[in-house]
């Protein structure tokens, strides 16, 4: 990776910012999926081994620049604490005199979590101001949150010009990982893709249509290559408007030579609920009144057989409606077969919020390679997209570090208040 990391700087009595992705499910106060926070554990806890004041900073949800209660962070701090085993205070806002005064008091060991980021429209914005006012509360920033590395927010990208920026450890991961997929895949290299809709797909298909052995296509999406094959799909999820794409999409797999695996038979339903009448049907014999909710046994076997080989595996959205259970055969089946593929020394990366899901409900997050804890953000980094939050950290080789020297300077009037604040 050619960006600077937290090796690359003693954090010894140095405050620290560091970004995380802590846009992670709370309900009834509670945080039902703690796997995004999980993956900053290493990040944060190599930092306060060096001796560091974190200042965590985070957002939740899309508050759209207002307070929001149910977009606090209390339950992710709480949480944070719980698996860090310290106290982790939360302040009652981003800004103010009184997280200044927190940010100031902070003792090596400790850690701060800004309250919700997105709470400030400045946020989203990129606004300078707020930017150097976050900047203003350490010597050194850390991007760790992956997750958020294709928005170009205050937090991701203008507190960069305030201060040196280095990639956290679950950052550095993401793009060693991912940039695998993108420039040395060890072959066969097939991408298993579902998920309901094809159109925020096509660019990430025909980025990996350069790359990928094999393709598998799943999920709801599949119905509009179907369509673009002949086929009717009954009352199933279709984007008519992306036929053509889908054709030729279809097209360039056939002049490549890449193999391109469609559902040949589909578990059909009157309803999309659960407890609805189903039945599996050939994928050329959908009836008319009938949604596809999965793939079938032969499908799944046919997809098995394809991915046999493959020594790297890329798979993004569930391939069918598996949030309910009946529907969910074909997505745990690849589940399972992806994590054996694994376990026998294939690299697996899933990437993407359901299929991650998935995995975990069925427990088998540890077998993979690599869970990206980026949605969007992984999706756009396999697109090719150059993502603003990861080019915005310096260069490990470019002389970019004589630019964080003068970065370095700037907040240290700002935080001259603080105690301890330069090492
Ligand atoms: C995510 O969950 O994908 C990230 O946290 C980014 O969130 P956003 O799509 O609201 O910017």
């Amino acid at each position: 990776m050619d960006k600077l990391t937290i090796r690359d700087f003693d954090p010894g009595r140095k405050r620290v910012f560091v970004r995380v992705d802590f846009n992670v499910p709370v309900e009834d106060g509670k945080v039902v999926d703690d796997s995004r926070i999980r993956a900053s554990l290493p990040t944060i806890r190599a930092l306060l081994r060096g001796g560091a004041m974190l200042v965590l900073a985070s957002h939740l949800g899309r508050p759209n620049g207002k307070v929001v209660d149910s977009f606090r962070l209390r339950p992710v701090a709480e949480r944070l604490g719980a698996l860090l085993r310290v106290p982790v205070r939360v302040t009652g806002d981003a800004l103010g005199l009184g997280t200044q005064d927190a940010v100031a008091r902070l003792k090596p060991g400790q850690v701060l979590l800004l309250e919700n980021l997105r709470f400030h429209a400045a946020e989203e914005a990129n606004d300078p101001g707020f930017a150097k006012t976050l900047a203003s509360y350490a010597d050194v920033y850390v991007n760790d949150a992956f997750g958020t590395a294709h928005r170009a927010h205050a937090s991701t990208v203008g507190i960069t010009q305030y201060l040196p920026a280095y990639a956290g450890l679950l950052m550095e991961r993401e793009i060693k990982m991912l940039s695998t997929l993108m420039e040395s895949p060890e072959r066969p290299f097939a991408a298993v893709i579902g998920g309901a809709k094809v159109s925020g797909k096509i660019t990430v298909l025909d980025e990996l249509m350069k790359r990928v052995d094999t393709f598998c296509i799943g999920g709801g999406m599949a119905n509009t290559f179907l369509v673009g094959k002949g086929h009717t799909v009954g009352k199933s999820l279709l984007e008519k408007d992306r036929v053509e794409d889908a054709k030729r999409i279809l097209a360039a797999a056939e002049e490549r030579g890449v193999q391109f695996l469609l559902p040949t038979d589909v578990v059909v339903a009157k309803e999309v609920t659960r407890g609805a009448e189903h039945k599996v049907v050939p994928a050329h014999k959908i009836p008319n009144s009938w949604s596809v909710v999965d793939i079938g046994p032969q499908t799944t076997a046919a997809f098995q057989a394809a991915l046999e080989p493959a020594r790297t595996i890329f798979w993004n959205g569930p391939l069918g409606v598996f949030e309910v259970p009946t529907f969910g055969d074909g997505t745990r089946a690849i589940a399972r077969f992806l994590a054996r593929k694994a376990d026998e020394g294939a690299t697996v990366v899933v990437g993407g919020g359901d299929s991650v899901a998935a995995v975990q409900q069925l427990g088998l997050t540890e077998k993979m390679s690599h869970i990206s804890t980026g949605g969007g953000a992984s999706l756009e980094f396999l697109e090719g997209r150059e993502l603003p939050g990861i080019a915005a950290l310096l260069d490990r080789d470019s002389g970019r570090q004589g630019h964080a020297e003068e970065r370095t300077a700037e907040p240290a009037s700002a935080t001259s208040a603080g105690e301890g604040a330069r090492p």
